[in-house]
C-alpha cells in the first residue's frame, strides 16, 4: 500500500510586488515523513511554512493539506486546520513574562470555545495534555519559571511543548536551531525527531546546515530563489551537491560559510562530507 499523501502542492505560485517569490510546479509529503529544507537566505523556505500554515495566500495553484484544500476564508475551519498545523520558529516566539506553564497552556487556546478563551477556562483533559507535553521536553522542574528566564535551548523545549499541546498532525519547525549553539542545536533537534515520532507527526523542518539536514531528515529539498532546485535522500547529498546549492549565488555561499565557521559546525561539516571543501567564494 502507497503512504498517504498528506501536503500535495500543485503548480503553486506566491506572488508579491510582482515578483514570484514561491514557484513550485509539484510537491508530495508523505505522513509521517521527515523533510528537510535547505537553501541560501531568501530561497522561500519560510514562505512555503507559513503557506502551509495558512499564513501566506498563493496567487495560484493548488494546495492540499490533510487531504483538502487549506480552508482559507472560511473562519471557523480554518480555526480547526491551525489546530492540525503546529509550528515553532528560530526565536521561539514565548511570551517572556508568562511561566513555562502559561505559555504551554496558550498551546490549547484552539481548542477553546470562544466566551472560555477569553477567560482561559480549561478542562481536566487539557491539563493533562499539557503535563504530558511538558514531560516529553523534559521541563516538569521549570513550569513556574517565566519564560524569559530559560536559556534558548529551554526555552525552544517550551515551544515544543506548547506546540505539541496543540495536538497537531504535521509539525512545521522554521530554522528551529539557528539561534543555538551546536551541541544544543543536536539536542533539540534530537527531541523534535524522537516527538514527532512517537507521536507519528509529520515533520518539516528548515535548516541552514546541510549536515543537520543529512543527519535528521529522510529526505531533503533544496531550494533556490523560491523553486524546488533538488530532492533526494541524505545519502545523496554529496559535497558536490551542497556546493551547487549553496554556490550558484557566490555572495549568499560566502554567507553560508560565515555562518558555518560561527556555528563551529565547519569541521563537522567538512568530516560529514568526505573531505569536500565548504563553498566559500
Ligand atoms: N511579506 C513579504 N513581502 C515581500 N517579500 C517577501 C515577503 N516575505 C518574504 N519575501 C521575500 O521572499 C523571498 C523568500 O523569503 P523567505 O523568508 O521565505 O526565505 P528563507 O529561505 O526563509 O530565508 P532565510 O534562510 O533567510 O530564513 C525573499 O526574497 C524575501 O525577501
Ligand atoms: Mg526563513
Amino acid at each position: 500500500m502507497s503512504p498517504e499523501v498528506i501536503i500535495r502542492l500543485k503548480d503553486v505560485a506566491v506572488t508579491t510586488g510582482g515578483r514570484d517569490i514561491l514557484s513550485i510546479d509539484r510537491l508530495s509529503i508523505a505522513r509521517g515523513e521527515r523533510v528537510a529544507f535547505i537553501g541560501n537566505s531568501g530561497s522561500g523556505k519560510t514562505t512555503l511554512m507559513r503557506m502551509l500554515k495558512g499564513y501566506v495566500i498563493p496567487s495560484r495553484g493548488e494546495v492540499e493539506v490533510l487531504g483538502a484544500p487549506v480552508p482559507l476564508g472560511d473562519r471557523r475551519r480554518m480555526r480547526v486546520y491551525h489546530r492540525q498545523i503546529g509550528m515553532i520558529h528560530q526565536h521561539f516566539d514565548l511570551i517572556g513574562r508568562e511561566s513555562v506553564w502559561q505559555n504551554v497552556y496558550h498551546g490549547r487556546l484552539g481548542y477553546l470555545p470562544f466566551l472560555n478563551s477569553l477567560f482561559t477556562r480549561f478542562t481536566g483533559a487539557d491539563l493533562q495534555i499539557c503535563t504530558q507535553a511538558i514531560k516529553e521536553v523534559r521541563l516538569e522542574e521549570m513550569l513556574l519559571r517565566s519564560a524569559r528566564t530559560l536559556s534558548g535551548g529551554e526555552q525552544q523545549r517550551v515551544a515544543i511543548a506548547r506546540t505539541l499541546a496543540q495536538e497537531p498532525t504535521i509539525f512545521l519547525a522554521d530554522e528551529p536551531v539557528s539561534s543555538l549553539d551546536p551541541a544544543l542545536a543536536e539536542d533539540i533537534l534530537d527531541l523534535l525527531v524522537s516527538i514527532c515520532d512517537a507521536y507519528r507527526l509529520t515533520l518539516l523542518v528548515s535548516l541552514h546546515l546541510p549536515e543537520l539536514a543529512r543527519r535528521y531528515a529522510d529526505r531533503i529539498i533544496a531550494m533556490e530563489g523560491g523553486r524546488i532546485i533538488w530532492e533526494g535522500l541524505p545519502e545523496e547529498l554529496s559535497g558536490e551537491r551542497i556546493q551547487e546549492i549553496y554556490g550558484r549565488d557566490n555572495h549568499r555561499g560566502e554567507e553560508n560559510d560565515r555562518l558555518e565557521r560561527a556555528s563551529g559546525f565547519h569541521m563537522a561539516w567538512q568530516q560529514g562530507v568526505q573531505g569536500h571543501p565548504v563553498p566559500s567564494s
